[in-house]
């Protein structure tokens, strides 16, 4: 632990997990590190689900809110929410439990555009942060936090938090360390904020170190535990299918001199069939390819490790059992490819914007004109959140969605008359992939988008349902622009709630 906490004076702060979360008072509001299952605290949040239990088994409420950088994992989601010991949570959740809370309507959520919550976080949206809690691979000599496999909001909550708790991790690979750019400029405080030096995917502005005012830090914790990792599903007829058609799309694209050979700066969404893109094109023809994006998944890496790109920009892993022993074991030829940047500089708009990157997100459903719907199952239900997917979406030189043109064995339609909810707007989408096939809806308007979306990425058994709604919608809508039949636009939801399954008996 001394090559861990080589700043002397702060080892007197050492302390066990259970003294730290006696710290984290009911009411609290917490800003915890971890993004995608990586480089939470572990510990401290364990501990902490005990004395709720305690306290709600005397009968006293204890409850935290908590705000992250994105999802977490088992260690920390998982038992607060076990003991429904979060009041409110915020800006992105995939752990199950949780999301159970969520759906019962006993946690309070809202799903936040992740670039923007360290923005949100320093105007006091979330009220005033009682605790920064964050995982750390070390404390250098001057007493700067080296975060582990995220970055996400971590120096915004070191910044606003009146108290800081850090856990040192043993399980985070040492190697790490160097591994991050953390900026020192105004992206997220009060404005004028600062134009974010970032002209390449590969640059770096800043230190390998989180700045922290050492009189705040009330407890330092040592764990050894490991990050969620959760494994992907191997990619299935489906998804490769999806690939097929996004990889025909690129080299046309490049042949039509819209891309360039290498692409563009490569952004790519969590999930499965994203990874199984990613996978694709590790075995296409493109060479020289470059990551822009929030997270690094196992399709990123072996893109890194085959060479065929040649950098990754991201705040955070999201990997494999398997990609984490790999990455753990190689860090030193890992760590000169990739960049773990705050969450507020790897989301950026005006980044995005500038390097021009390639957003390919996964999606719940789109309607017939491009809405899409990220998050909510039936409109109500929700799934994880929004995510990084409308930092992407709305600022990248090109707005990929991609999904299965059915979820549930074929019982939901992925594509639907009326989304029951929009995260993405038309304006916001460009192209849609299914297996069937890729919608192509640039310039187009919206009667024209609905035509290609229709005839490109419906699966067949839906086909002929949208067709009909499509043709009778041109001829009875209200207005002709956009035209919808009210009645029944969300009917197929409805049936889906009602019987099970959108196909009408
Ligand atoms: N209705 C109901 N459930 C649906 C559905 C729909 N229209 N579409 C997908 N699902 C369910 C699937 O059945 C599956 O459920 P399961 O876990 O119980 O098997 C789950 O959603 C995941 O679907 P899958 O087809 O495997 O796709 P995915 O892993 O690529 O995830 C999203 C799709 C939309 C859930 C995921 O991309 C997401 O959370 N997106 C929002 C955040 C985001 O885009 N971030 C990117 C920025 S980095």
């Amino acid at each position: 632990m001394k090559e861990r906490i080589r700043n002397v004076a702060l080892r007197s702060k050492v302390c066990s997990a259970e003294a730290a979360a006696e710290l984290i008072r009911p009411g609290a509001v917490v800003g915890a590190s971890g993004f995608t299952g990586a480089g939470y605290p572990k510990a401290v949040p364990e501990a902490l689900a005990g004395l709720m239990e305690q306290a709600h088994a005397r009968g006293e409420e204890y409850r935290i809110n908590l705000i992250t950088g994105a999802s977490t994992g088992p260690q920390l989601d998982g038992v607060l929410a076990k003991v429904n010991g979060v009041a409110f949570r915020s800006p992105f959740n995939t752990d199950a439990a949780m999301r159970n809370r969520i759906n019962e309507g006993e946690t309070e959520y809202f799903d936040t555009h992740l670039g923007q919550v360290a923005g949100r976080a320093e105007q006091g949206n979330y009220g005033k942060f009682d605790i920064a809690l964050v995982e750390a691979t070390a404390i250098t000599e001057e007493g700067g936090i080296i975060p582990t496999s995220s970055v996400g909001n971590s120096q915004t909550f070191l910044d606003i938090a009146d108290k800081v708790i850090l856990e040192v991790n043993e399980w985070q690979n040492p190697g790490l360390e160097g591994i991050h750019d953390i900026w020192d400029g105004n992206v997220s405080g009060m404005p004028p904020r600062d134009i974010i030096p970032l002209l390449t995917a590969d640059g770096r502005m800043g230190g390998p170190a989180l700045r922290v005012n050492p009189d705040k830090i009330v407890g330092i914790v040592k764990s050894n535990d490991r990050d969620r990792n959760a494994p992907f599903a191997a990619p299935d007829e489906n998804a490769r299918a999806i690939a097929g058609h996004l990889l025909d799309f690129f080299s046309h694209e490049v042949k039509q001199n819209r891309l360039p050979p290498s692409l563009l700066p490569l952004q790519s969404g969590v999930g499965n069939v994203a990874n199984a893109v990613l996978e694709g094109l590790n075995e296409g023809p493109f060479e020289n390819l470059v990551g822009y994006s929030e997270v690094i998944q196992d399709g990123m890496l072996a893109m890194l490790d085959s060479g065929r790109m040649r950098v990754a920009s991201a705040t955070s892993f999201s990997l494999s059992p398997d990609a984490a022993e790999e990455i753990n074991n190689r860090m030193d030829f890992f760590r000169t490819k990739i960049i773990l940047r705050q969450q507020d500089v790897s989301n950026s708009p005006g980044v995005i914007r500038r390097l021009g990157c390639i957003a390919m997100n996964g999606m719940i459903e789109a309607d017939i004109y491009g809405n899409v719907n990220s998050t909510r199952v039936m409109g109500s239900k929700m799934m994880n959140g929004i995510g990084g997917s409308g930092d992407f979406a709305r600022s990248s030189y090109l707005s990929i969605f991609l999904s299965p043109s059915t979820a549930k064995g074929g019982k939901i339609s992925a594509i639907v008359p009326m989304a029951a909810h929009v995260d993405h707007i038309m304006q916001d989408t460009q192209i849609f992939v299914t297996e069937q096939g890729l919608a192509d809806l640039r310039g187009l308007s919206p009667v024209q988008r609905a035509q290609q979306i229709i005839t490109h990425c419906a699966h067949p058994d839906y086909k002929p349902m949208l067709q009909d709604y499509f043709a009778r919608a041109l001829k009875d809508s209200f207005g002709k622009h956009t035209p919808h039949l009210l009645q029944e636009a969300l009917s197929w939801h409805q049936r889906f709630v009602e019987t099970g399954s959108m196909l009408p008996a």
